[in-house]
């Protein structure tokens, strides 16, 4: 048994999506979570970039004493998970490869979609590795560079973005895809009005449920579930606070007692 808080990191508040499905699946597990809102969007800089800024997190999170550490990004995931498994002390999640497995073990699905941030898509990781497991799968993609911007301004119900989301989704619409993989954490606050532009035909999936599962198993695995029955603690840190920032996180994290604070990153 080890109480010590699970690390979640994000550029901003996209990860709260995967922290809130990890809350679900395992309410004894305290929580620190980090957002880089001062500097996001992430997705739209260079690769060296994204893992100085992840390493930073990572660091901050370590030394806050955290027993696993979660890249609640696409970005950072598909961009320097490996470095940051060799530089963390802990075990680390990631949201690509849980979401992967996810994909390729549905036989059903044979023309997915995959959308994420211009780094993410850039990458070809989510092809590269989806390809490793399921070669007969057809696979297109696209990148999003606004939808981080729209939805960290909180327009995730506004006129703009439903015209985006016709630009960037019509040429998946065009491939005939069956299923679309929200290929970041931020996506999940659009899926609304995603769903309203494809129909229900289309699957979607995103990284949260399918992270959360790889989180309990790695775990388990390792003997570091908590089984003290206290009320797990919750803390959301951020590089900035802003109300829009406030706001956002209300919609995500509901209902949990949350100790929220800006915090600088250098300790
Ligand atoms: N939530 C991050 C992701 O999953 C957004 C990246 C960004 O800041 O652009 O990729």
């Amino acid at each position: 048994m080890n109480n010590k808080p699970i690390g979640i990191f994000d550029s901003g508040v996209g990860g709260l999506t995967v922290a809130s499905a990890i809350s679900e699946k395992l309410p004894h597990e305290s929580i620190t979570y980090l957002g880089d809102t001062m500097r996001v969007p992430y997705g739209t800089r260079s690769p060296e970039t994204v893992c100085r800024f992840a390493k930073e997190l990572t660091s901050y999170l370590l030394q806050n004493n955290v027993k696993l550490l979660v890249i609640a990004c696409n970005t950072i995931s598909a961009l320097c998970r490996d470095e940051i498994t060799k530089y963390s002390r802990v075990p680390v999640v990631d949201v690509v490869t849980p979401t992967i497995r996810y994909v390729a073990s549905n036989p059903t699905i044979k023309r997915v979609g995959v959308i994420g941030t211009s780094a993410t898509i850039q990458s070809g990781e989510y092809e590269r590795l989806l390809k490793k497991y399921r070669k007969d799968i057809n696979f297109f993609s696209k990148a999003c560079p606004l939808f981080v911007p729209l939805v960290e301004s909180g327009f995730t119900n506004h006129q703009a973005t439903k015209l985006l989301i016709k630009e960037y989704l019509q040429p998946l619409i065009h491939d005939h895809i069956d299923s679309l993989v929200l290929a970041c954490t931020h996506y999940p606050l659009l899926k609304p009005l995603i769903r309203t532009y494809l129909g229900k035909e289309v699957r979607i999936i995103d990284s949260a449920h399918p992270t959360a599962e790889a989180v309990y198993e790695v775990l388990n695995r390792s003997d570091l579930l908590n089984t003290d029955s206290r009320q797990p603690i919750y803390r959301l840190f951020f590089t900035d606070l802003t109300k829009q920032i406030k706001t956002l996180t209300s919609k995500i994290w509901i209902n949990r007692k949350t100790n929220v604070k800006k915090v600088s990153l250098t300790l």
